[in-house]
C-alpha cells in the first residue's frame, strides 16, 4: 500500500476489508491498457522521456503477461499494478506512471471499458438467441396453438407467432444495451481526484487510443458518477425479466398438464428418489436468477443514494453487483438459447388443444356483426350465451333459438358462416398469422443490429 510517509501501517483485517483485489481481476485488462495510453499520453505532452515511457511500457507489458495473480497484495488492482511497475523499474521511473492521475479517474474509466466488453458479449450473445427464435418461429409459422391470456384459452394463433413476439420483445432490450453504450463509453481520465490536474493532458488524445466517444467534461462528475452502472443493470434486469418468462413457459409447458414441449435432456436434471422425473431445473434456475440481477440493482441504487461529491469508496462497493449482473445476464441468455435451439415442439398436442376451451368465440361473434349487422356487444351476448349453456359448436338451430330466447333476431347467418367461424384456420388467416412478413421484417432488424454491434467491436478492437 502507498501509505508513504502519512501514515502509518493499516491494520491486516481492516485492509481485507477494504480490498477489491477480490474482483478487480475483473478490471485488469482495462486497467493495463489505461496505463498503456496514459503513459504514451504523457510522453507525447512531454512529461516522460522516450526513455522512461519505453521502460514503463515494457514494465506494464511484463505485468501484463504474467497476469492477475501475479500481482502483489494491495487495496486494489491500480495500486497493484503501480507497485509491480516500480518493483520492476524503481521509483525514480516507475513513480512517474501515476504523474497527473488519481485512482479516482483511473477506476473510473476502468469499470467503464470493463463494462462496455461485457455489453458486447451479451449483446452478441442476445442476437444469437434473437436468430433461433426466429429459425424456430420460421419452423412453426402456421403450426397452430392456443393463445392465452390469464392463462385461459382465448383464441388461436400460430407458434410461430408466439415465438416471434418473444423475439421481439429481445429486440427492445437489445436495443436498450445498444443505447446505454451511449452513456458508458466516455472517458474520465484525466479528470484527477476530481478537479483534474496542473498538468497539461491531451484528454482527447487518451480517450481515443482507448476507444471511447469523448472525453467526459466535468471532471467532478467524471469521477463521481456511476449512474451509467445503474442503467446498464436496470436494463439487463428488464432482458433477465423476459428471459424469466421464457423459462417459465418451458416449466409450464413441459409438464403433464400442458405437454407442450419436451426439453432436451441436456437442459433437465431426474430425481434422486423418483426414476421418471424430468425436471426443468435449468428453466427454474433462468427464473430465479433474475431476482439475483433485481438484487444488484436495488444495491447499486441504495449505495448511490445521498452519496455528496465527489469520489468515496462506497462508490467501489458497486463493481461486484455490477459484474455478477453482467455474469449472470451473459450466462443466462446463452443457456436460453441452448434450450429453446433444441427443444421439441409437441405439434399435435398444440393442434388437439385449439379445440379446447371454446377458442373461436370472438370470430363467432365477429361474424354476426359482420353478417347480420348487429352491434359487437349484442353480438358477444349472443355467443356469450352460447358459452354459457356449454354450447360451443352451435347448429345454426341452435344459434337462432338461443337469439331468440334474448329477444334477437338472427336471419342472414348460415351454417357455413357459423363453421368458418368455428375453424380456427379461418381465424389465423383472417388475421394474418402465418404471415411472412413479420418475419422478414423481424430478420431485417435482427442485421442491422448485428451490424451496429460490429461497428462497435470494430471501433474497440481499431483503438486496441
Ligand atoms: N478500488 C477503488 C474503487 O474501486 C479505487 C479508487 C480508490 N480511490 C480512493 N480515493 N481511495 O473505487
Amino acid at each position: 500500500m502507498f501509505r508513504s510517509k502519512r501514515l502509518g501501517d493499516m491494520d491486516e483485517k481492516a485492509l481485507k476489508y477494504i480490498s477489491s483485489m477480490e474482483w478487480d481481476w475483473w478490471l485488469f485488462k482495462s486497467d493495463i491498457e489505461v496505463d498503456k495510453a496514459h503513459v504514451v499520453m504523457l510522453y507525447q505532452m512531454g512529461y516522460l522521456s522516450r526513455e522512461e515511457c519505453s521502460s514503463i511500457l515494457k514494465a506494464i507489458e511484463t505485468i501484463e503477461k504474467d497476469g492477475f495473480d501475479s500481482l502483489p497484495q494491495a487495496e486494489d488492482v491500480h495500486e497493484a499494478i503501480e507497485k509491480k511497475v516500480i518493483e520492476l523499474l524503481g521509483e525514480e521511473t516507475g513513480g512517474k506512471l501515476h504523474t497527473a492521475r488519481s485512482r479516482n479517474d483511473e477506476v473510473a474509466t476502468c469499470i467503464r471499458m470493463s463494462t462496455r466488453e461485457e455489453l458486447v458479449l451479451v449483446m452478441s450473445g442476445l442476437l444469437s438467441l434473437r436468430g433461433t427464435l426466429l429459425d424456430r418461429a420460421e419452423e412453426y409459422l402456421d403450426t397452430i396453438m392456443p393463445g392465452f391470456t390469464h392463462l385461459q384459452h382465448a383464441q388461436p394463433t400460430t407458434l410461430g407467432h408466439h415465438l416471434m413476439a418473444h423475439e421481439e420483445s429481445l429486440s427492445r432490450d437489445w436495443d436498450r444495451l445498444f443505447d446505454s453504450v451511449k452513456r458508458v463509453n466516455i472517458c474520465p481520465l484525466g479528470s484527477g481526484a476530481l478537479s483534474s490536474t496542473g498538468f497539461k493532458l491531451d484528454r482527447e488524445l487518451t480517450s481515443k487510443l482507448l476507444g471511447f466517444d469523448s472525453p467526459i467534461e466535468n471532471t467532478m462528475d467524471a469521477v463521481s458518477s456511476r449512474d451509467f452502472v445503474l442503467e446498464v443493470v436496470s436494463v439487463l434486469l428488464g432482458l433477465m425479466l423476459n428471459l424469466s418468462r421464457m423459462a417459465e413457459e418451458m416449466i409450464l409447458w413441459s409438464t403433464q398438464e400442458f405437454e407442450f414441449v419436451e426439453l432436451d435432456d441436456a437442459y433437465t436434471s431426474t430425481s434422486s428418489i423418483m426414476p421418471q422425473k424430468k425436471n426443468p431445473d435449468v428453466a427454474e434456475v433462468m427464473r430465479s436468477r433474475c431476482c439475483s440481477v433485481f438484487g444488484a440493482m436495488t444495491s447499486i441504487a441504495m449505495i448511490l443514494k445521498a452519496l455528496p461529491l465527489t469520489y468515496n469508496r462506497d462508490l467501489q462497493e458497486i463493481n461486484p453487483h455490477l459484474l455478477k449482473a453482467l455474469q449472470i445476464t451473459r450466462e443466462s441468455v446463452d443457456i436460453c438459447n441452448a434450450m429453446f435451439r433444441t427443444v421439441k415442439f409437441n405439434v399435435e398436442q398444440l393442434r388437439e388443444h385449439v379445440e379446447k376451451g371454446f377458442l373461436c368465440a370472438t370470430e363467432l361473434a365477429d361474424t354476426l356483426v359482420r353478417v347480420e349487422g348487429i352491434s359487437f356487444r349484442t353480438a358477444h351476448a349472443i355467443v356469450g350465451m352460447l358459452a354459457r349453456k356449454g354450447i360451443t359448436k352451435p347448429a345454426l338451430e341452435e344459434l337462432r333459438d338461443v337469439a331468440q330466447e334474448m329477444g334477437i333476431e338472427v336471419s342472414n347467418i348460415t351454417q357455413k358462416d357459423i363453421d368458418d367461424a368455428l375453424n380456427p384456420r379461418v381465424a389465423i388467416e383472417r388475421r394474418n398469422l402465418g404471415d411472412t412478413s413479420p418475419l422478414k421484417s423481424a430478420r431485417k432488424r435482427l442485421k442491422t443490429h448485428g451490424f451496429m454491434l460490429e461497428n462497435l467491436e470494430n471501433k474497440i478492437k481499431n483503438a486496441r
